[in-house]
């Protein structure tokens, strides 16, 4: 390759010397065995996100030979290397105050290695958005590969999964229905294979989202991370991403606004995760995009979900796989979409469509005309308690909490919840709100997936399944309940959640898009000015710590940091 852009002549590491800094370049690559007719073949990178920690990255190390198989049989020359890997389990104090830090690392990593395009393997929640935002920064060639889902687990003749299941059998026991040995039974059964959460989460939500944004082959989302359709995924990308190398086609070619708005659709028509709309913020937030949540919460309103996955629904993600995966979805969904967004094959969305596998009888997705939520999953709320705006998964709310008024029941962090929720003092009703202060992108900091506040377990114990939940928190994508999350702007900086005090009224009405706190605005006002800020932990004043608490953006503009950002020019969605 004679190109003096491409292949192992891009980057150069600087010496002053380019001709010299080839020269010394291909030295030390030769020591990995290549030759001269390998090292002028188009170069693709392959992040490797494999991590002894990270079970739903299990199978990255066969991914990568089936994506080096198909970058060779399409005359490229892969390269894999290593950037972070963040598993939910695994990352204290939560994965999403790594995420940003992942995103440079894979930024910095595309452009600091030669690399005409990069396969983008991720799967376990935060990777995805990740690997996405990094890449949008890049804008080198790219294209995603998800590690898919897992396959179901059984106990005692019945199906179950990571990790709706593990909520509500742990939900079982706490209120004291299950024992001991079968919990532990239980515990060995949720996640029996390689993949990610195999409900509609947050991985298998930003799985179907990045294939309808496009930036993911057909057919790509939800293979089980254990079938051979998953390695033949892996294969094509492989070999698509030689095809993205010679084409040029870049990053912020695919993701457009009307792309995003594509994605949008997608979260609403699977009643997908609530992160989702986070990451899918800070992902366009780099190209310099907008998500108005005005316009998303309109999406929402002749957006049904048609996709019957749990949490929302009865199946799982290998069903979704069997009824056709996410082409199934966009077909039912097509008069809503902008065909017209080109794709990573090249192709546009409208053209994968009318490309796919002929329509078959199956009972995963559901006719446009006979949806199981009238409306899209997710509501965007205003009200005196979230100014900038609060979230609500209403499609996984009890109907009859969606209109609610109740007494504030209020725990001040994480840590006076831990102390608190389970004491038989505690003065708490079921038709109470719950409300989680101090759990927001700065306050816990990370704004961790504790919005999905436990019943209090006496409460629990008198079989009270859900309450009104409210917090700057988010909530796993696997999680179900009347829960109001993102308040924004949240408590630490002085928000209004943080004024909230125990037995104020609280009225929540999703029907008006409303969360307001029923108190006189001087009252609101006297208690704005006598709130005092936290006081600076220990920690706070060094590291990634640091730079996380001084640039970390609220909810609703992705929780980026501020300086990976270009100036917003545009906005999603776009009607
Ligand atoms: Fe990795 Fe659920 S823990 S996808």
């Amino acid at each position: 390759m004679s190109d003096p852009k491409r292949g192992m002549r891009r980057a150069l590491t600087s010496y002053g010397d380019e001709a010299f800094s080839l020269f010394l370049r291909k030295a030390f690559i030769k020591a990995m065995g290549y030759t001269d007719d390998a090292l002028d073949r188009p170069v693709i990178g392959i992040t490797n996100t494999f991590s002894g920690y990270n079970a739903c990255h299990r199978n990255v190390p066969e991914l990568i030979e089936a994506v080096k198989r198909g970058v060779m049989l399409a005359g490229g020359l892969p390269i894999e290397f290593p950037t972070i890997s963040l598993h939910e389990s695994f990352s204290h104090p939560t994965s999403m105050y790594l995420r940003n830090l992942m995103s440079i690392d894979v930024e910095e990593m595309i452009r600091a290695q030669p690399m005409d395009a990069v396969v983008l393997i991720g799967g376990c929640d935060k990777t995805v958005p990740a690997l996405l935002m990094g890449a949008a920064s890049a804008n080198t060639p790219a294209i995603v590969l998800v590690t898919g889902p897992m396959i179901t687990g059984s106990h005692r003749g019945e199906r179950l999964g990571a990790c709706t299941d593990c909520r509500r059998f742990w939900g079982k026991y706490r209120a004291g229905e299950l024992d001991e040995r079968e919990i532990t039974e239980i515990n060995g059964a949720l996640a029996p294979s390689a993949g990610t959460c195999m409900v509609m989460g947050t991985a298998s939500t930003m799985a179907c989202m990045t294939e309808a944004l496009g930036m993911m082959l057909p057919g790509g989302a939800a293979a089980p991370a254990v079938h051979a359709d998953r390695l033949r995924a892996a294969e094509a990308t492989g070999a698509r991403a030689v095809g993205l190398a010679k084409d040029r086609l870049t990053p912020e070619q695919i993701m457009t606004p009307r792309a995003f708005e594509n994605a949008l659709r997608m979260l609403l028509a699977i009643g997908g995760s609530t992160n989702a709309i986070v990451h899918i913020a800070a992902v366009a937030g780099r190209l310099g995009i907008e998500v108005d949540l005005e316009a998303f919460d309109r999406l929402g309103r002749d957006t049904p979900v048609l996709v019957d996955l749990k949490p929302t629904g009865q199946h799982y993600m290998e069903d979704l796989f069997k009824a056709g995966g996410v082409t199934t979805i966009l077909r039912e969904i097509r008069p809503l979409l902008n065909e017209d967004c080109l794709t990573v094959n090249g192709r546009t969305l409208g053209e994968n469509i009318d490309a796919a596998p002929a329509p078959f009888p199956q009972d995963v997705v559901r006719p446009f005309a006979d949806p199981i939520f009238r409306e899209g999953g997710i509501a965007v709320l205003r009200g005196n308690i979230a100014p900038n705006g609060a979230i609500i998964k209403q499609s996984a709310a009890n109907p009859t909490l969606l209109q609610h008024t109740g007494r504030a029941v209020v725990f001040a962090s994480l840590e006076d919840l831990a102390e608190r929720i389970d004491s038989d003092d505690l003065d708490v009703a079921a038709d109470d709100v719950l409300v989680l202060q101090s759990a927001g992108p700065k306050g816990a900091p990370g704004m961790p997936e504790s919005g999905y506040l436990p019943i209090p377990r006496k409460l629990a114990r008198q079989g009270v399944k859900d309450m009104v939940r409210i917090s700057d928190a988010r909530m796993s994508g696997t999680a179900f309940g009347t829960i109001v999350l993102h308040v924004s702007p949240e408590s630490a900086m002085g928000g209004p959640l943080a004024l909230i005090r125990n037995g104020d009224l609280i009225k929540l009405d999703t029907e008006a898009r409303r969360i307001d706190l029923l108190i006189d605005e001087k009252e609101l006002e006297a208690r704005r000015l006598a709130w005092q800020p936290p006081p600076p932990r220990a920690e706070d004043d060094r590291g990634y710590r640091k730079l996380f608490l001084e640039s970390v953006e609220q909810a609703e503009r992705g929780c980026d940091f501020d300086f990976l950002k270009p100036p917003a020019t545009t906005r999603t969605p776009t009607r």
